[in-house]
């Protein structure tokens, strides 16, 4: 979809991931299931931007319900933050895969993938107009920066991003990769500080 294709298709969230559902600007269309929009109330007040939707998240066409939103669920209660109050996306919104046996294995969008989405998530910006936006992991800050971002050195900090605030952290799915408890719990207790940032920014 060209920017005056998704300019028509009007401005409510509604009609524009109406819209969305028939994108072919990139291939990930041709195996995914579906086009998996943001979702969330049009005025939210914090943006999520998550990488690209998982094998739960392409059957079930909504943002971040596999393990990796459960993760996220959980932290973001503890962290005070209603999930309901939020608008949760991702930069790419169609799941790329490599087949292996019976299962669909996550594979990360490449840069001409996350260019390709990003008019649908400057369409997202434009219309719930947060008042500050998170980004899950280093793919989610490509898109929003247009450079690489290191989470590392970056979290913890208030970024201007065109004029909006913004944070960065990691991926929930970062975590559920982690080797042992002992970095798990680490991890996860800095991601919720994280959260927790984002809720007194975002206030
Ligand atoms: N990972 C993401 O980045 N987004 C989802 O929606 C699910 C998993």
């Amino acid at each position: 979809m060209t920017k005056a294709e998704i300019a028509a298709a009007g401005d409510s969230l509604s009609s524009v991931r109406a819209a969305a559902m028939g994108c072919r600007a990139c291939p990930l269309w041709q195996t995914a299931t579906q086009t998996v929009f943001g979702e969330g109330p049009e005025r939210a007040r914090i943006m999520l931007v998550g990488e690209q939707p998982g094998d739960v998240e392409d059957l079930k066409g909504k943002p971040f319900v596999g393990p990796a939103g459960q993760l996220l669920g959980r932290a973001l209660a503890e962290a005070g933050i209603d999930r309901e109050a939020l608008y949760v996306t991702n930069a790419v919104k169609h799941f790329k895969f490599v087949p292996r046996g019976k299962r669909r294995m996550h594979q990360k969008p490449n840069s001409l993938e996350i260019k390709a989405c990003r008019p649908w998530l400057e369409k997202e910006l434009a219309l719930v107009d947060p008042a500050l936006i998170v980004a899950l992991g280093g793919t989610a800050a490509q898109a929003l920066f247009g450079r690489a971002v290191p989470i590392g050195k970056s979290r913890g900090q208030v970024i201007d991003l065109a004029g909006r605030k913004s944070l960065v952290t990691v991926h929930p799915s970062y975590l559920l990769r982690l080797p042992d408890e002992e970095s798990r719990h680490r991890e996860y207790t800095a991601f919720v500080a994280d959260l927790r940032l984002a809720r007194r920014v975002g206030a």
